[in-house]
């Protein structure tokens, strides 16, 4: 793969919008993988579709829990049993979980074959589904074991964002925010004037395509990951670590809530590092805080965050990698820090944020 090729649609007719993505790849038989929500609230819809009547739908236990090796080895015989082949092509219909794992269902069975996404999460629409990342956890990892594999399409219908819960469209706003700050300044001022409370469904589909189209640029310049793919990756090395700590004291968070933190900190950081401004950071601080509350934390959980930063897989030979903002849309990958400057950034975390 030298290039990323997906479609992406940000779909106002399912049906339509659907038979041109299966279009795109002629197949011998059509399968469709959802879990245990999405099957609920979300398929209903495609089986209105009349062309879709009669297709395999394959149903995994919904959460992270389940994107595991076992449930990738039950996909993989279920396509096995099914007939699947070389020509195949498959459908996720659900959040990151479902199209990471049938992603990398698709792409490994019988040395692959392609796939559509359909993501049914505001995370899975802006991050999960665009950009060939699939993959499984593994030995207690994440996303450990996988493949760059792009989905030929990804069709992206807000309609499926109704029956997603408040706290689960912050998460994915906070990947939206991310896009905003490494783009343009119009683009992040206005996602700053977001009210969660009361969505305006009509905006957030507008400014929905606007964050695809950000990872989307990002995605087709860097497929792999070597350099500007990490821009990426703000907020995400510090929200990492509040995710595992999270997880480790037994209060898991949502990923988005983690990374929302995550970006207080690496604009903190940004700012004594590379100069961000400091009335963008306080405003973008602001919104994060009424929006996300705050990730309670002490000073005896600095060693353990920094143990976490340090064994990011995204690093290497033992530094702790950040990308960081001189000013919005101006990104500097690959920047080091020591651990004082870090724990200089928790106090000022908690500062902030609990105030
Ligand atoms: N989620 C970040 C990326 O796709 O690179």
């Amino acid at each position: 793969m030298s290039k990323q090729e997906q479609g992406i649609i940000l779909s106002e007719n399912l049906a339509v919008n659907l038979k041109q993505a299966i279009d795109r790849c002629p197949h011998d038989k059509l399968f469709i993988l959802t879990d245990e929500h999405t099957s609920r609230l979300c398929t209903p819809r495609l089986w209105k579709i009349g062309y879709l009547s009669g297709m395999k739908e394959f149903v995994i236990g919904a959460g992270d829990t389940h994107k595991t090796l076992d449930t990738l080895a039950s996909i993989w015989t279920w396509l096995s049993n099914s007939g699947a082949t070389r020509h195949s092509l498959l459908l996720n219909l659900g959040g990151g979980m479902v199209t990471d794992l049938g992603g990398f269902a698709a792409a490994t069975f019988k040395r692959g074959f392609p796939y559509i996404n359909i993501p049914t999460t505001l995370l899975a629409m802006v991050d999960a589904s665009v950009g060939g990342k699939t993959g499984i956890n593994f030995n207690g990892l994440k996303n450990e074991i996988g493949v760059f594999a792009p989905a030929s399409s990804v069709l992206i219908d807000v309609r499926f964002l109704s029956s997603l819960d408040h706290h689960n469209l912050l998460s994915g706003y906070a990947e939206m925010l991310k896009h905003g700050l490494i783009s343009t300044e119009s683009h992040w001022a206005e996602l700053l004037r977001f009210d969660p409370k009361q969505v305006d469904y009509d905006r957030l589909h507008e400014w929905i395509g606007k964050s695809v189209q950000v990872k989307k640029a990002i995605v087709e310049q860097d497929p792999f990951e070597h350099g500007i793919r990490k821009a990426l990756n703000l907020g995400h090395t510090v929200g990492h670590a509040f995710e595992s700590l999270a997880l480790k004291e037994n209060r898991p968070v949502l990923h988005g809530y983690a990374v929302a933190w995550g970006l207080v900190c690496e604009l903190y950081l940004s700012h004594i590092q590379t100069g961000f401004p400091v009335n963008k950071m306080m405003q973008t601080i602001r919104f994060i805080k009424e929006n996300y509350g705050t990730f309670d934390m002490n000073c005896q959980h600095y060693e353990t965050l920094y143990e976490f930063m340090l064994h990011d897989k995204k690093n290497a030979a033992g530094t702790i990698n950040f990308t960081l903002l001189e000013d919005v849309g101006r990104i500097s990958i690959n920047q080091t820090t020591d651990r004082e400057t870090l724990y200089g950034m928790f106090d000022f975390y908690r500062d902030c944020i609990s105030m």
